[in-house]
């Protein structure tokens, strides 16, 4: 039996594509050994969002050629879309498969396909539609991924995704629904759903939308599961997606909105397209809406000429939102981007002092959060038991810990919140 080994960078997206093309191949008869371990197939999923995504890619694609030279090796993933030549061009690496063909890669390494050329890149454009992926098994205990967009026209500043991952495209709404269908009769009890530009869902394509998309999967597919969405840009989240998120209980209760700045100057210069004030009132209005929903936001310290004010304004605002988490990046420079020749680049040691700040302001409000949820009664999905202790996640993506002697793992049980250990939750059933 042939071996292959795998190694992801990146984003979730980058992931759930990985499972994409190994639940492929263990099809078509390979084996998955660990990626340390000579193997007669390698696969390297790569990232190129920053420099050092890059330098990591690079690494690991000569971790491969180093352990076994024989072996093929085929590169893939974002840096693969963007500097094809490049990569082809290294010793030993077999194939570059670029983001649009990544999930037939089982089938291009078929010798009887004959398409084993170097370098297989074909133009991302939005008419593709996303093939669906039909799972015969999946990587987590209870939580599955299904991709259902791709791509990104939004150009911001800093990012280089849009150039890597193309237009905005849909998986069609029938193919969502067989593969949610298909991971809830394989036992998954969460269900992500997750794509570059997530709330684009539809955009390319008439009478698609994310609430309708979820509308449809909610009324088709039946059984006691929950859905998540991973994030979503603000100017995306329709009313009717909160309507149906407040009456549906298999809806969490849970958004991931970035934020990145909480100075309208900076979220300007990032090419962002809303203000500070419209963030607020909207995370406010949904937390009046939907009780107890958990916030998440992405923020970066250190954009070109972000100034103290700027940075205060950042803390300030998030200091006035009901936030269970939040994910502080430093800003690093992307070649390629057009922020990466904005002036007033911030010096590393102002943006490691901003980044530790936001790191306690993201512990406090952690905190606040969960004491804010004390006594009240929450569904979690067990995800671990050992030695008497249970842990999983509830709808609103509370980290909750809480006592058993039995293995509950894979059931929703129902906890009331009591305490707070280590900025985690503790319960009782
Ligand atoms: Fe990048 Fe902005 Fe698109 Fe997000 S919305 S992928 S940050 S360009
Ligand atoms: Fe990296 Fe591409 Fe994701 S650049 S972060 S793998 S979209």
């Amino acid at each position: 039996m042939k071996t292959v080994a795998f190694h992801t960078l990146g984003c979730k997206v980058n992931q759930v594509e990985t499972e994409q093309i190994k639940d492929e191949l263990i099809h078509n008869g390979y084996r998955v050994i660990d990626f340390s371990q000579p193997a007669d197939l390698y696969i390297i999923n790569t990232c190129t969002v920053t420099h050092v995504s890059d330098r990591k890619s690079r690494a690991v694609i000569r971790r491969a050629l180093k352990a076994n030279p024989e072996a093929t090796v085929v590169v893939t993933g974002c840096m693969a879309e963007l500097e094809p030549d490049k990569i082809a061009a290294m010793k030993g690496v077999n194939l570059v498969v670029g983001n649009r063909d990544k999930h037939r890669i089982a089938q291009i390494i078929d010798p009887r396909n004959g398409e084993m050329g170097p370098v297989i890149r074909e133009p991302l454009s939005h008419q593709d539609l996303l093939a669906p992926a039909l799972y015969q098994s999946h990587h987590e205990r209870t939580r599955a991924f299904v991709k259902i967009q791709d791509g990104c026209q939004s150009f911001c500043t800093y990012c280089i995704v849009p150039h890597t991952r193309g237009p905005v495209r849909s998986k069609a709404p029938d193919d969502v629904i067989r593969e949610v269908e298909q991971l809830v009769k394989l036992g998954y009890r969460e269900i992500v759903l997750t794509g570059i530009h997530t709330g684009q869902y539809g955009r390319s394509t008439p009478d698609w939308s994310l609430d309708g998309l979820l509308e449809k999967i909610l009324v088709s597919v039946p059984g006691s599961y929950r859905i998540r969405l991973s994030s979503i840009e603000l100017g995306e989240i329709s009313d009717r997606l909160l309507q149906l998120i407040k009456s549906e209980n298999r809806l969490c209760r849970h958004m991931h909105i970035p934020l990145q700045s909480g100075s309208d100057a900076v979220l300007k210069r990032m090419g962002r397209r809303y203000s500070r004030d419209e963030y607020r009132h909207r995370v406010l209005e949904i937390a009046d809406l939907i009780p107890g929903t958990g916030f998440a936001a992405d923020v970066m310290v250190g954009f070109p000429g972000e100034t103290n004010d700027d940075f205060t304004a950042t803390v300030e605002l998030l200091q006035r939102l009901p936030l269970l988490d939040l994910h502080v990046f430093k800003y690093s420079p992307r070649p390629g981007t057009p922020a990466a020749s904005f002036p007033d680049q911030v010096d590393e040691r102002l943006k490691n002092e901003r980044s530790k700040i936001l790191l306690s302001v993201a512990r406090q409000k952690h905190r606040e959060f969960l004491k804010d949820m004390m006594g009240q009664t929450l569904r979690v999905l067990v995800e671990e038991c050992e030695s008497g202790k249970c842990k999983g996640f509830s709808d609103n993506y509370i980290n909750i810990e809480f006592s058993s002697p039995h293995d509950l793992c894979g059931q929703f049980i129902e906890v009331v919140l009591d305490g707070i250990h280590s900025n985690r939750a503790v319960a009782r059933i």
